[in-house]
């Protein structure tokens, strides 16, 4: 497996990748450009770049977002790494094997051009994101 990105909660996405940018990060050309809205999760996500350093920005826009209760808990903070891997089913189907629950089913990211992610914890390392190569 491959690091893909480092996920990192908002709660203002203008505000942050305004914060970034001051930081000396720009707008990554892939997976996608800007910011987009992924209905489904009900967020808004933008990927942004330094030094080969890929993170993903997600803000929930509202209360019914199932991401809303991490940035309760979490607040603005780094909260998964996200690995892209070349054969999606059997990885997941190992890691499983080795002490990591599944926690959001595989289901395709608007995001990251329709690719299947799927969201798993383990009890010593938190939350990982795998994702189709
Ligand atoms: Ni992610």
């Amino acid at each position: 497996m491959r690091v893909h990105h480092i996920g990192y909660l908002v709660k203002k996405m203008d505000k942050a990748r305004n914060a970034f940018f001051g930081l000396g990060y720009t707008d990554c050309p892939e997976p996608l450009c800007g910011v987009v809205y992924d209905e489904t999760r009900g967020i808004d996500i933008s990927f942004i770049e330094k030094d080969g350093y890929r993170v993903e920005l997600i803000c929930p826009k509202n209360e019914e977002s199932k991401f809303y209760p991490l940035l309760k808990k979490y607040k603005n903070c780094a909260y998964h790494l996200c690995y892209e891997t070349d054969d999606f089913e059997a990885e997941v189907a190992q890691l499983q094997q080795t002490g990591w629950t599944i926690i959001d089913e595989a289901a395709p990211a608007p995001a990251i051009e329709g690719k299947r992610v799927c969201f798993m914890v383990n009890l010593a390392m938190g939350i990982i994101e795998l994702v189709e190569a």
